[in-house]
């Protein structure tokens, strides 16, 4: 191995922050080893989508800002791709980290891969089989491209050997986002967000909404009916993502008195206290189906399917469709739950140590050679 390997970490919205800075805080550990340059994409922009999680999660100010911005798929991915290669060109980085399923996931593993850098996926093998999601599309190509299939459930292995992926590029690392949650576990305590948002521990429901399917059309207005029904014995507690504000504002849903509290999108520590105080969680973003299990909190999810089915078998998660009159059901399926729940393997805290591990071995394995890893 030379002295020191170059890796370029790419990351572009919220979730990818959480998943990609234990992973940065371990090539940091290992100076003499890694030489890290962040880029960060711009496609969430607003201070609480971005630079609030930069700061909390101890990311810094990325090396590289790209300012993709909104738009299209279309549109989004392309000025993602237009403006990382010659960033990866000038920089030519031993190896590229990406996390996730985002569109500023796809456009830089579609970029790399071209310019024959090899790519480490974190969170690989995850698989709804739902092609009308625009993330599922984004992680059957983002891991059919990857060196590295960084997988952190025993159903992301079967998924990626079922596509061809020789068995030789999964690595059973565990879970990332978990690794951030145990690091900062006393900061999130030292948050009081219940006292903040006048809640009981353990006495509301806390609600995170995002996906098109349920957004962008007429289901929206019933799940907000539906929440006010729940808001009559639990309160209901609901940070809103800027897509979701912009739908609730356009249907003048934000005007109904009905007893749901709607929030400003939360920093990673007071949303994480929250959740860890709530009696339950409802939601459709994948990443909090995953801090629900962890932390052993009912979750609801208002979707068809889940990529993380882990979560329901051994976890607290509960899909209840995507038919959001069920939300009025929570209070009586919190009421009568009964269920054991446990964490999967490998969500220890410990996955950024082991990723940084394979990056160490692999590049090792690969001095004298070019192109992608053997
Ligand atoms: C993206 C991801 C999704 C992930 C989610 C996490 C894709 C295809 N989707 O969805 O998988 O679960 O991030 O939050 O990559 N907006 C702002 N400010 C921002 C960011 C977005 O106002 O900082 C608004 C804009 O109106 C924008 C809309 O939200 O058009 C959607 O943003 P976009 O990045 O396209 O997708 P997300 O819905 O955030």
């Amino acid at each position: 191995m030379k002295a020191c390997s170059k890796v370029l970490a790419v990351v572009g919205a919220r979730p990818n922050f959480v998943k990609t800075a234990p992973v940065l805080g371990e090539l940091r550990r290992r100076p003499e080893r890694f030489e890290c340059v962040l880029v960060h994409t711009g496609q969430h922009y607003d201070d609480s989508m971005s630079q609030v999680f930069l700061e909390q999660l101890g990311v810094g100010e990325p090396d590289y800002l790209l300012g993709v911005g909104s738009g299209t798929h279309a549109q989004q991915t392309a000025r993602v791709m237009e403006r990382i290669e010659p960033v990866m060109q000038q920089l030519a980085p031993d190896v590229v980290l990406v996390p996730g399923d985002v569109n500023s996931t796809l456009a830089a593993v579609l970029v790399a891969t071209k310019l024959g850098i090899p790519v480490g996926h974190i969170e690989s093998g995850l698989r709804s089989f739902d092609r009308t999601m625009p993330e599922e599309l984004n992680r059957i190509v983002a891991d059919q491209l990857s060196d590295l299939l960084f997988i952190h459930s025993p159903e992301a292995r079967e998924n990626l050997l079922r596509e061809g992926c020789e068995e030789t590029r999964i690595h059973d690392v565990g879970n990332t986002m978990i690794d951030m949650l145990t690091v900062m576990r006393d900061l999130i305590a030292q948050q009081h967000a219940t006292e903040r948002y006048a809640l009981n521990r353990g006495d509301y429901l806390l609600v995170t909404l995002h996906r098109p399917a349920l957004v962008d059309g007429p289901r929206l207005a019933d799940a907000v009916a539906a929440l006010a029904e729940v808001a009559r014995e639990l309160p209901v507690v609901f940070p809103v993502h800027p897509r979701t504000r912009r739908a609730i504002e356009a249907s003048g849903l934000d005007s109904h008195n009905n007893g749901v509290r709607l929030l400003e999108p939360l920093s990673y520590l007071e949303f994480l206290d929250l959740l860890t105080g709530a009696a339950g969680v409802l939601t459709d973003s994948g990443g909090v189906q995953e801090e629900t299990t962890y932390l052993g909190v009912p979750c609801f999810t208002l979707r068809e399917n889940t990529e993380r089915p882990v979560t329901c078998t051994l976890g607290t998660n509960t899909l209840i469709g995507l038919a959001p009159e069920r939300i009025a059901e929570i209070p009586a399926l919190l009421a009568e739950n009964s269920r054991e729940s446990h964490i999967p393997p490998g969500w220890d805290g410990a996955a950024a140590g082991r990723i940084v591990d394979v990056l160490e071995r692999t590049i090792a394995h690969r001095d004298g050679r070019v192109g992608a890893f053997a």
